[in-house]
């Protein structure tokens, strides 16, 4: 029996790619260039499985390829906002992602970019390297003390968690927390958190603000201009989610005037492009959505979607399925 054909859109780590190819006829992307709608369509067309990733967009015109031969798309991410959904499951797809292993290291860089905001760490290391240090002083590059303070967390998921329990646990910070629904209580109570009712009480009484929910229709812009004016003057804003959540320009506006004190972020509205305000900010830490970019948690997302694929064809429902 010939074995299943699979379409990788992007370059994965080499080990990953190696057991593809020892397992499936499998066509990688060895130009890591980005494939167009018509490439992935056609990919569509002729593969079995299509293995596409978070900047790889699988919109209705993508999926509207005929023929259509595939029958899955393993994606390589946690997140599925790149997928439309409802198409695939109209065309008769299944859909997985890559969720768990990648929860500690978007933990890990969302008190990276906390302790960059608050220290100004991203600033102290460019005026380093343009010459500009003249020596320790005691006024030079005040920041903002970060352990003790209050952290607010938007959404507590297994990522909004595992924020949790380090600033609980490594920085004594106590924990709002706002999510759709009920938070387990021995969770709550294991970091000292309190559920808000309200998302609006988590934005006036938080001093670092922290996005863990998924981009959804719903969640667009949830940080817009009026939420920002909720912030206290010395809040810092950090998002490791998805650029949707936030209005990248009400934020550029908010930092500018100093409403808000800084913002680390790891994600935007249309990425790789950036609000060109922001970047003129020396309160806002901008980093290349780099949460999952460790190379045991990459492997590990690889082998997250080669057991997806494995189950597919043996017939058995992938343990990752979204659709
Ligand atoms: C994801 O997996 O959704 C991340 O944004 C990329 O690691």
């Amino acid at each position: 029996m010939s074995r299943p054909k699979l379409v990788v859109t992007r370059r994965w780590p080499k080990e990953v790619e190696e057991q593809l190819c020892d397992s499936y006829d499998t066509e990688l992307n060895e130009s890591d260039t980005p494939m167009s709608a018509a490439q992935l369509r056609d990919a569509l067309g002729r593969a079995d499985a299509l293995l596409p990733t978070v900047s790889d967009r699988i919109d209705g015109e993508v999926l509207s390829a005929d023929p259509l031969n595939a029958k899955l798309i393993a994606s390589y991410g946690v997140g599925f906002n790149h997928i439309d959904i409802p198409s695939a499951r109209e065309r008769g797809l299944t859909v997985t992602n890559t969720p768990g292993v990648l929860t500690d290291c978007t933990a890990d860089l969302a008190l990276t970019l906390m302790l960059m905001a608050a220290r100004r760490a991203g600033e102290g290391e460019q005026h380093l390297r343009a010459g500009a240090w003249t020596g320790w002083r005691p006024t030079h590059m005040m920041g903002t003390k970060v352990t003790g303070k209050t952290c607010g967390i938007i959404g507590m998921g297994r990522i909004g968690k595992a924020v949790a329990r380090r600033v609980h646990h490594g920085f004594a910070m106590k924990v709002l927390c706002y999510n759709r629904s009920p938070v387990d209580g021995d969770f709550l109570q294991e970091v000292g958190a309190e559920q808000c009712s309200s998302m609006d009480e988590v934005f006036a009484r938080s001093d670092f603000l922290s996005l863990h929910c998924p981009a959804t229709p719903e969640t667009r812009h949830l940080v817009n201009a009026e939420r920002l004016a909720l912030m206290p003057s010395n809040a810092i804003l950090i998002n490791t989610a998805r650029g949707d959540v936030v209005d990248e320009q009400a934020l550029a506006g908010a930092l500018k005037d100093r409403r808000i004190a800084a913002a680390g972020l790891d994600v935007f509205e249309a990425e790789p492009l950036v609000t060109p305000d922001l970047l003129e900010l020396d309160n806002a830490v901008l980093l290349p959505h780099l949460g999952s970019a460790t190379t045991e948690t990459r492997v590990a997302m690889g082998e997250r979607v080669l057991r997806n694929v494995r189950q597919f064809f043996s017939g058995e429902t992938p343990t990752d399925r979204v659709a």
